[in-house]
């Protein structure tokens, strides 16, 4: 069972309804999105995704999202099939959740970019940064990947040189120190941070919410907190950031977020565009929680379904003094 004071306050965060609603995704089978690889183009060994469905000889993959060209969903029961297939063990087609792709594209990544991904394995959103970098045929650019786990370390690494990134400088180390380390120096950062992962809590997997406790989400809630100030502090002015989390606490969310505006003058906090196919699952950031008051509504959060992962996203650009 998920934990009842996880539910109560799932209630508080989002009203009855649609808490309700996002209690109900998890327990509904999921589906798998599909994106084709930018990188395979540019490597002469792009697959499209109604390709590899012809090949399996599945039903055709339906469209995900106008914000996010290449990406396709397919049903759960076709998972199995699919990733055995070749073109998704080579990288040319990646299963990816669309709020983690959607995060990734928000940052804007530009050819030439220098771009930092400060908690990156095991790498997809680091992809679509490399893929955006890659947006005029040819890597260009540097992204500087940083994980301090060994092991994610290593299949981050792995991960991304099976999908064709080459522009990746990778670091193993804590993110934390990262600010200091290296100055004002990226046009690009995103900080996918470590949480809760209280949105990839599913019934079918007791494991995902077992550990689940108020006290874990003041723990990530600390550590977020001085991720995301490294983060700023490695940030060029007039650069931009994106801070997101796949938790639903307001702890890990717009806390972190209005600490960080209050804390640094300039900081300012952007909207993300939303596609009119994508309105009905947004919400914007919370600006009140247990008698705090945030200026978050600029934030977004993404309600989980069937397909999509529950996501919370800032854009935060640094404004030249
Ligand atoms: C949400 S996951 C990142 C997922 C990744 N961005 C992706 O899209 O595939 C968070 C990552 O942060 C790493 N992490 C944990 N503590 C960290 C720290 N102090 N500094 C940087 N990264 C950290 C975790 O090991 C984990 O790999």
């Amino acid at each position: 069972m998920i934990p009842v004071d996880f539910t109560e306050r799932l209630t508080q965060i989002f009203g009855p309804q649609t808490a309700e609603r996002v209690i109900a995704s998890m327990s509904a089978p999921k589906a798998i999105a599909l994106w084709e690889n930018p990188l395979a183009k540019v490597r002469g060994t792009a697959v499209s995704v109604a390709e590899l469905c012809t090949d399996l000889q599945l039903a055709p993959a339906t469209p995900v999202s106008s914000a996010l060209p290449g990406c396709w969903q397919v049903p759960p029961e076709q998972r199995d099939a699919i990733m055995r297939h070749e073109a998704v063990s080579e990288g040319d087609i990646y299963p990816i959740n669309p709020s983690s792709l959607f995060a990734a594209r928000a940052l804007d990544v530009q050819p030439g970019d220098e771009v930092l991904d400060l908690a990156a394995a095991p790498g997809g959103k680091s992809l679509v940064l490399a893929a955006a970098l890659s947006a005029n045929g040819a890597a260009s650019g540097r992204l500087a990947l940083v994980e301090p786990v060994k092991p994610r370390f290593f299949r981050l690494r792995a991960n991304m040189e099976r999908c064709g990134v080459l522009q990746a400088d990778y670091y193993q180390r804590d993110g934390r120190g990262v600010g200091v380390a290296v100055g004002e120096r990226f046009d690009r950062v995103l900080l996918d941070a470590p949480c809760s992962s209280e949105s990839r809590f599913h019934t079918s997997e007791p494991s995902s919410f077992t550990h689940w406790s108020l006290r874990k989400v003041r723990e990530c809630s600390r550590k977020q907190k001085s991720l995301l100030r490294s983060a700023y502090r490695a940030l060029k002015p007039g650069g931009t950031l994106v801070y997101c989390t796949c938790s639903f606490a307001p702890e890990e969310n717009e806390k972190i977020v209005a600490s960080l505006l209050k804390r640094e003058e300039s900081a300012q906090l952007m909207p993300v565009a939303v596609p009119a196919d994508m309105a009905e699952r947004v919400q914007s950031g919370l600006t009140q929680w247990e008698k705090r008051s945030f200026e978050c509504a600029t934030a977004l959060r993404v309600l989980p379904d069937a397909l999509w992962d529950g996501f919370f996203m800032a854009k935060i650009e640094k404004r030249h003094s």
